[in-house]
């Protein structure tokens, strides 16, 4: 059974297809075997995809109604599945994070996107309440720039408001936008970068691929 992870924000551009494509290909390349589901009518994930081979799957999805009988269907063959969204109160997205296992909320560190977060985890743990399984969700920093302190004021918002993030952010890199021309893994300072999330995630507990890993190493 695959682990399913969306990305959902109410403001656009914040980094989710970006975030999605860069967690896909890393999963793909540590062995995992993955799925993007793209119901965002731009199709960020499938143009990625078509750019460059890397042993990720990417199928364009935008019919609501079907969403969850496609992941029923494909959840024995992957290990991990990412959903990428367009918007937050279509139904599209409420399957999306009804269907979850971990529901990311992108926010690059400005208050008005970090509102944007809390205002969508309130929405998805509303729209999720009275489900068998509640999503994981977690707060995520997204093009976060080294120099700026910002990021600490926005840590406090979220905090206020309950919301939990992961600690470490995806810092801004131009290698994270490079890799919608280039397809694949982004290369140099933005690899790094993403080791050090992914890195983070892992040590939250996660992700499922990686925590059955270690159990069958140990
Ligand atoms: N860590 C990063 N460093 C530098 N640029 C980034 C980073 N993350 C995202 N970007 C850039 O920010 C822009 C918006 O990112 P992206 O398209 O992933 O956002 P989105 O939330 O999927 O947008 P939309 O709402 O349009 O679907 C893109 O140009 C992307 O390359
Ligand atoms: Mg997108």
């Amino acid at each position: 059974m695959a682990q399913i992870i969306s990305a959902v924000q109410r403001k656009g551009g914040v980094g989710k297809s970006t975030t999605l494509i860069c967690l896909a290909a890393k999963f793909a390349k540590d062995g995992a075997k993955v799925l993007i589901i793209d119901t965002d009518m731009q199709q960020t994930c499938v143009k990625w995809e078509a750019k460059k081979e890397c042993g990720v799957d990417v199928t364009p999805h935008t019919d609501d109604e079907t969403l969850l009988e496609l992941i029923n269907f494909t959840t024995i063959s992957y290990d991990v599945i990412l959903i990428d969204t367009a918007g937050y109160q279509s139904a599209m997205a409420v399957y999306a994070m009804s269907a979850s296992d971990l529901v990311l909320v992108p926010t690059p560190a400005s208050e008005p996107d970090a509102e944007g977060a809390v205002k969508t985890i309130r929405h998805i743990k509303n729209v999720t309440a009275n489900n068998v399984k509640q999503p994981v969700i977690r707060a995520i920093f997204t093009d976060v720039d080294k120099n700026t302190t910002i990021t600490e004021a926005v840590l406090s918002q979220l905090n206020a408001s309950g919301v939990e993030a992961v600690s470490t952010p995806i810092w801004h890199r131009t290698g994270f936008k490079e890799v919608h021309s280039t397809g694949g893994l982004p290369t140099g300072s933005a690899l790094s970068a993403l080791h050090q999330f992914l890195g983070a995630m892992q040590v939250d507990g996660l992700l499922t691929y990686y925590d059955n890993i270690f159990k069958e190493a140990s």
